[in-house]
């Protein structure tokens, strides 16, 4: 009895592996259009697909990065600079996309552009805290992949949005954990509705990666800067010892985080050349083993973990 059914467990890891492993054929026919390749998973993927052989098309919001980019990939790969919150750029650049692919569509989008925004405590922030970095990973991301729709229906392609750990999990106040759970919850609708299209849609979860070293002073400057700006009131309530202690935080999640960025870009060129991509990835052994686990647990024991470490305000409650 136990036998059979540890036969049958293997029969199907075996299809299991067997199924995931299937690739496409003609990789080298097929364009990709990545969002956000200045920087972080977007560079790494760009450089990725194209050492595979595929069509990139990168956008960059700069051009510094798009130059970076060009000097360190074949010819096939194509630039542009995207500001993915201007509608104007984003139909522009599809419009160049159009120009490019012409009548063999697009085979995939990869969303990967977002902005962290501002991350000091919700107490601090305004409205307009929220505006930009919604209107860049929200508003920009759908922007984006509505207008690029119409190509990729053509080739039954894919669509990729990377998400972040971030948004299972409370652990970083602000705009960019609101915006990555707006992602996230897009998803079902647009999977169901393009299923009939034989688009697939998957997602991807990174964990922590140090990815973020590069933007970190950039965080931990506007956080100070949120500072200075506070009523004298508010400061007092605070203390300086919680901005010190949520900057020190900060630093720690990036600075600890993994290095190996391969994995999720592994993912994504998964979810963009396997016969049968999975709908969700997730990345990296602290996403796998902890965060996922972990946002299925009671809110009290969630908000306990999440607290564990987090700065206290001078004049809270004890
Ligand atoms: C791959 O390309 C070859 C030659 O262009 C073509 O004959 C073949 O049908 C293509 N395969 C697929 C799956 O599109
Ligand atoms: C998008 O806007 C930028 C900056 O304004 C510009 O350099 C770029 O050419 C625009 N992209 C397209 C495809 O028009
Ligand atoms: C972050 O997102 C989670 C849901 O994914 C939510 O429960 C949590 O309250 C958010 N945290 C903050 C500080 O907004
Ligand atoms: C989206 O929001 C609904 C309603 O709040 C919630 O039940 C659902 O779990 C969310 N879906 C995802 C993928 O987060
Ligand atoms: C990807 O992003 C688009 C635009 O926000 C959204 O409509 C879609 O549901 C997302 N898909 C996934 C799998 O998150």
């Amino acid at each position: 009895m136990w036998l059979l059914v540890l036969v049958l467990l293997v029969m199907l890891l075996a299809y299991r592996w067997y199924r995931q492993s299937q690739i496409l054929e003609n990789l080298s026919d097929k364009y990709v259009f990545i969002t956000g390749c200045d920087t972080g998973f977007g560079n790494v993927l760009a450089k990725q697909l194209d050492k595979r052989g595929m069509k990139v098309l990168a956008s960059c919001l700069t051009e510094k990065g798009a130059e970076n980019l060009k000097k360190e990939t074949s010819s096939r790969l194509k630039t542009t600079i995207l500001d993915i919150s201007d509608s104007k750029n984003v139909s522009d650049v599809a419009d160049w996309v159009s120009r490019i692919v012409g009548d063999k569509g697009l085979w995939g989008l990869v969303n990967n552009a977002a902005i962290p925004g501002q991350m000091a405590p919700l107490g601090w922030q305004k409205k307009n805290d929220f505006v930009k970095v919604l209107e860049v990973n929200v508003l920009g991301f759908i922007d984006v992949t509505l207008t690029l729709l119409p190509l990729i229906r053509k080739t039954r392609g894919r669509i990729v949005n990377v998400s972040s750990i971030v948004g299972r999990m409370p652990l970083i106040p602000g705009g960019y954990n609101l915006s990555k759970y707006c992602v996230e919850n897009f998803s079902d609708l647009l999977r169901q509705e393009l299923n009939d299209f034989g688009v697939k849609v998957s997602i991807v979860e990174p964990g922590a990666f140090n990815t973020a070293l590069t933007i970190l002073p950039y965080i931990k400057k506007s956080m100070e800067e949120k500072w200075q700006m506070l009523p004298a009131e508010t400061k007092k309530i605070y203390g300086e010892q919680y901005l010190r202690k949520h900057q020190q935080n900060m630093e720690q999640l990036v600075t600890t985080s993994s290095p190996k960025s391969y994995l999720v870009t592994n993912c994504i060129e998964h979810a963009l050349t396997a016969c049968h991509p999975w709908t969700r990835y997730s990345a990296g052994l602290d996403a796998k083993l902890f965060y996922i686990p972990l946002s299925y647990f009671p809110t009290f024991i969630i908000d306990y973990m999440a607290s564990r470490n987090a700065p206290k305000p001078a004049q809270g409650v004890h």
